[in-house]
């Protein structure tokens, strides 16, 4: 009995620490990535190496980097004139999405 309840505790854990336990809803995270796209790329590899790839990278980063910019902890130029209009839940959302994204790393590796 103490054995199973420990073990369903781990599994809660683990699934809580897990990336794909987004809190954001990936689906709308894709509508709102239009303007993006433009140097991020459809598919969050970007359309050139200036533009940090977003596929697949942590949620809670990508969430975390949005809310640095717009706070303006994180100064860039470029995103700070982006993200001045997202709300918490566009934020969590747009990390959702490009959380799920394949990651790019072989193919860099490749390179
Ligand atoms: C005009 C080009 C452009 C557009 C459009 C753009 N970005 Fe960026 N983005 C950049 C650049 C350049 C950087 C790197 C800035 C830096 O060095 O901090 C960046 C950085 C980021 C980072 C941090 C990545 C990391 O690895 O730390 C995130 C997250 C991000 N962008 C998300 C978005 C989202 C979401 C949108 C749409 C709302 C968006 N960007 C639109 C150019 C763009």
């Amino acid at each position: 009995m103490m054995r199973q309840l420990l073990g369903g505790l781990a599994t809660a854990v683990l699934l809580a620490g897990a990336p794909q336990a987004w809190a954001g809803d990936a689906d709308a995270g894709k509508e709102k990535s239009t303007t993006c796209q433009a140097c991020h790329g459809a598919d969050g590899m970007g359309i050139d190496p200036m533009y940090p790839i977003l596929a697949g990278q942590y949620e809670d980063y990508l969430a975390h980097a949005l809310r640095a910019y717009r706070d303006g902890e994180r100064k860039n130029a470029i995103m700070a004139g982006l993200v001045t209009t997202l709300s918490d839940e566009d934020i969590e959302d747009l990390a959702a999405f490009y959380a799920s994204l394949p990651s790019g790393v072989e193919t860099l590796e490749e390179e």
